[in-house]
């Protein structure tokens, strides 16, 4: 990979997003099969977490054991970054113990600052700006349930948050149609909608069925994200209706698919009936945190 970090996707090409989906299949196929790779042997990843997290968490850190390394959990509340050491000596001090970063926290600027005062590479866990992670597992499984990406309609329903930003951009570098369906007020990120509308096939609109129509793969998010559990109550009555149910499902194809980034709120963003109905894919979904990141350390990490 030509770029030593990922801390969003439009910093990927098209061709290395394929790159690291055809390692992520490969190594799920190993591992499977019972066929051990240790390319990331004596390699150690810091994992920085201001929020809280099971799935990267637990992902990442056994990616690094299958790999032949190992990962440290850092929470931010009991290193000095949590009593306000600057993010910048942080990356200075930890550049020279570890081999690279993941980090998970709220500004994306943070994320930004680690990369360019470190010199290991640091891998974006989730900001209140994007997940590429995430979106690199999401893509993943598209193509494992749909034999491949391109031409595939994406449509996410709920609020405009850092899944909507990724998957937008995801999911136009790949070749999907992407619709959003969101309340006024709460839409993406307004320059990664102008760069969707003029690279892609985008629409948001806050019609959940003009969105849904004839989707391949719909998918949602919760309401209120980490961080902002103080709105938690108002954006429940703003996002009534921004669900995916039996009406969503029946606007889209009769074979779509439905994703989950996961933790789920039932009878909020989804209806349980559908939530159950999709598992499947949502499931695999969640696995496959576990072998898109173990793509990304071995392009980033590896000698
Ligand atoms: N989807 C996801 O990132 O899950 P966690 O918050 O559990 O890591
Ligand atoms: N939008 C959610 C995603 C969780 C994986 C959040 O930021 O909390």
């Amino acid at each position: 990979m030509e770029n030593k970090h990922l801390l969003k996707l439009m910093d990927l090409s098209t061709e290395e997003i394929n790159e690291i989906l055809n390692l992520a299949d490969q190594l799920k196929y190993e591992k499977k099969n019972g066929i051990e790779h240790h390319l990331l042997k004596g390699k150690t990843l810091g994992m920085i977490f201001a929020k809280s997290s099971t799935r990267t968490r637990v992902s990442f850190e056994v990616g690094m054991y299958d790999l032949g390394g190992q990962a440290l959990f850092l929470s931010s509340h009991d290193i000095q970054l949590g009593r306000g050491e600057p993010v910048n000596d942080t990356a200075r001090v930890l550049s020279g113990y570890l081999d690279g970063i993941m980090i998970r926290t709220f500004a994306q600027s943070d994320v930004e600052t680690l990369a360019e005062f470190g010199s290991i590479p640091i891998i974006n866990g989730l900001t209140d700006y994007c997940h590429p992670c995430q979106v690199l597992a999401d893509l993943m499984t598209i193509r494992e349930f749909k034999g491949s990406i391109k031409g595939n309609k994406l449509c996410y329903i709920g609020d405009g948050n850092n899944m909507a930003n990724s998957l937008i951009v995801g999911g136009i570098k790949m070749g999907m149609s992407v619709s959003i369906g969101c309340p006024d007020g709460y839409k993406p990120d307004a320059e990664i909608m102008k760069w969707a509308a003029e690279n892609g096939d985008f629409v948001c609109t806050s019609d959940v069925l003009e969105a849904a129509k004839d989707a391949d793969v719909l998918y949602t998010d919760v309401w209120a994200s980490m961080g902002q559990e103080a709105e938690a109550e108002e954006r429940k009555k703003i996002f009534t209706g921004y669900q995916i149910n039996d009406n969503v499902m029946a606007v889209a194809k009769p074979d779509a698919m439905v994703l989950h980034c996961l933790p789920a709120h039932r009878e909020e963003e989804i209806t349980a009936k559908v939530f159950e109905a999709h598992a499947k894919e949502i499931f695999e979904e969640a696995e496959n945190r576990l072998h898109a990141q173990k793509a990304v350390l071995v392009k980033l990490l590896k000698d």
